[in-house]
């Protein structure tokens, strides 16, 4: 056995965004760039800073990945650091491929201290697509901000980092090997999240509904989520062979984008809003923590369905004593505030990034939690879980017997319902991009008590989010712009884009009259978003006269 000690200097571009390091596959095919980050990984779980607890030796890792382009070569890199690093025992998913969920609920079940995702989430892949590492700690959730900056400070200085010299392991044939010291076991990537998900929800319910009258179509956009789908609705579940659509994962993602929304999903679109559309649709992203919904010929924005969700959460056995709480990024739509109202139940509000959710759901606060961007889970992981939200609906649809439209319909008639849209502008210029927040952010302080037209500004500020579990602060999490009436307008620059910037506006606003909720989303939303374009000034800034994406 030989451990190699190999001397390399620090690249200037990897603190970690959003979601972890995402950069363009080239970027991490330069010499040293992906183990530069890794040994920064191990290095910073070594020295403990940052609070990531510990020491490498004699640990369990899991890894995995959503199976996109340089997944594999990635995997074995990692698996001879981690080998050199002293960890006992790797657990990597069968052809390195672990959906996002799955690699929580993995990381969680054996008590690993911590796991490495290969992924850049929605983002294209292939040879000239994105890639992204990130470290999850032993909770199964993504790294808080103070490992995260803790792992930025060490690739900033890293000098060296170590590699076992042995031969590439079988990452296709499942059981155990050893790397030199190190236990690699190769997992079958279904097995523990399926276990999982036959947990909590009613499958003998379900599986009477798809073995009956009731269709459904998945679509798993060639992306990691086909092998779990395959099994659970068709082989377990009983929906017709052919219910998942795009099942085999791909490296490129076949050239699409693997991101579920009525843009790049249009697979799903064309049926669910086709002749003899199937009961209901849904999709899910690159590496499965992501989804998006759909009723026959009905588009469920993903801010009312983390609140149809909790509203009946009494339904699904996992939550049938009811909910701790119910957490919201900051511009998802108010729509699951109004439940946790009338449910009596805490809602918190916390910035854009699923990490924000682990300390509230570590601290048993919150069950619920979602994010606008089709991200729904609870804390039965420690991430977002597609396929979890999937199930979650089709255990309602099982119980209430009623159509997806119908269910959305009678919320919004009991609760009011929350219009929401978001605009991105993708691929701007950085600069004119920071020109728009400056002066966005410089008008602020003079908004309150303004009017436009019947919209008086109630209060404008740059979000701020303390954790109430260990009192971090987080500070420039998005401007938000609030009216007297409950509308509101968010800005905010993306954190895990690659080219360029990409402007995030979101867009809100409220009506308990029934007989006004079925207005057209953009006109119903056509006041704030005027508003939003005389304040940022949006089309000179980006050089758009629409956004690249609605959804
Ligand atoms: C985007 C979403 C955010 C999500 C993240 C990771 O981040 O907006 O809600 O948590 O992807 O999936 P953004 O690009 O806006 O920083
Ligand atoms: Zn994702």
């Amino acid at each position: 056995m030989n451990i190699l000690t190999i001397a390399t200097t620090p690249f200037s571009d990897q603190k970690p965004g959003t979601s972890g390091l995402r950069k363009s596959v080239p970027d991490f095919q330069k010499p040293h760039y992906l183990e530069n980050f890794v040994q920064s990984i191990f290095d910073t779980i070594t020295s403990g800073a940052g609070g990531a607890i510990g020491n490498c030796t004699g640990q369990t890792l899991v890894v995995g990945g959503d199976g996109r382009y340089y997944n594999r070569p990635a995997s074995q890199i990692i698996l001879k650091m981690a080998a050199a690093a002293g960890f006992a025992q790797v657990k990597i998913g069968k052809g390195g491929i672990l959906s996002t969920p799955a690699a929580s609920c993995v990381i969680r079940k054996y008590q690993a201290i911590g796991g490495i995702i290969l992924s850049a989430s929605h983002n294209p892949g292939g040879p000239d697509g994105d890639f992204g590492i990130k470290y999850n700690t032993g909770n199964g959730g993504p790294a808080p901000e103070k490992v995260t900056e803790a792992i930025y400070a060490r690739t900033k200085n890293i000098d060296k980092y170590q590699m076992l010299e042995a031969a590439d392991i079988d990452l296709d044939r499942l059981g155990k090997t050893m790397l030199g010291p190190m236990l690699v076991e190769v997992i079958d990537s279904v097995t523990d999240y399926q276990e999982l998900m036959e947990s909590l929800f009613d499958f003998d319910r379900i599986q009477t509904m798809l073995k009956g009258n009731f269709r459904l179509a998945m679509d798993s956009m060639h992306a990691v989520t086909g092998p779990y789908a395959t099994a659970i609705f068709e082989q377990r579940l009983g929906a017709a062979k052919g219910s998942v659509m795009n099942g085999v994962p791909l490296e490129d993602f076949g050239k699409g984008h693997p991101d579920p929304n009525l843009v790049y999903a249009h697979d799903l679109v064309k049926v669910l809003f086709g002749s003899n559309a199937p009961d209901f649709g849904a999709a899910s992203d690159g590496d499965g923590d992501r989804n998006m919904i759909l009723g026959r010929n009905f588009f469920v924005t993903p801010s009312d369905s983390l609140a149809i969700l909790a509203a009946n959460a009494k339904l699904v056995p996992a939550y049938k004593d009811g909910l701790a709480g119910i957490a919201r990024s900051m511009p998802t739509s108010q729509a699951a505030d109004r439940v946790a109202a009338k449910l009596g139940i805490d809602c918190y509000e916390t910035p854009t990034g699923w990490k924000f959710f682990g300390n509230l759901m570590d601290a048993g606060k919150v069950t619920l939690c979602g994010e606008e961007s089709f991200g729904t889970g609870s804390n039965h992981i420690r991430e977002k879980d597609g396929l979890w939200a999937v199930l979650f609906w089709l255990n309602i649809l099982a119980v209430r017997g009623e159509s997806v439209e119908q269910i959305v319909k009678e919320h919004w008639r009991t609760y009011g319902r929350n219009y929401y849209s978001r605009h991105d502008y993708e691929g701007v210029a950085v600069d004119r991009a920071n020109d728009l927040v400056a002066k966005v952010q410089g008008a602020m302080p003079t908004l309150p008590g303004k009017k436009f037209g019947s919209y008086e500004v109630a209060y404008a500020d740059d979000f701020s989010y303390t954790d109430s579990i260990d009192g971090s602060v987080s500070t420039k999490q998005g401007m938000r712009i609030g009216f007297v009436d409950g509308s509101r307008i968010v800005m905010r620059l993306s954190g895990t884009g690659t080219q360029g910037a990409t402007l995030r506006a979101y867009f809100e606003s409220f009506t308990d009259d029934v007989n006004q909720q079925n207005i057209e989303v953009q006109q119903a939303l056509a006041g704030p978003m005027s508003i939003a374009e005389e304040l940022a000034q949006i089309k000179s800034h980006t050089g758009m006269d629409k956004p690249t994406v609605i959804t």
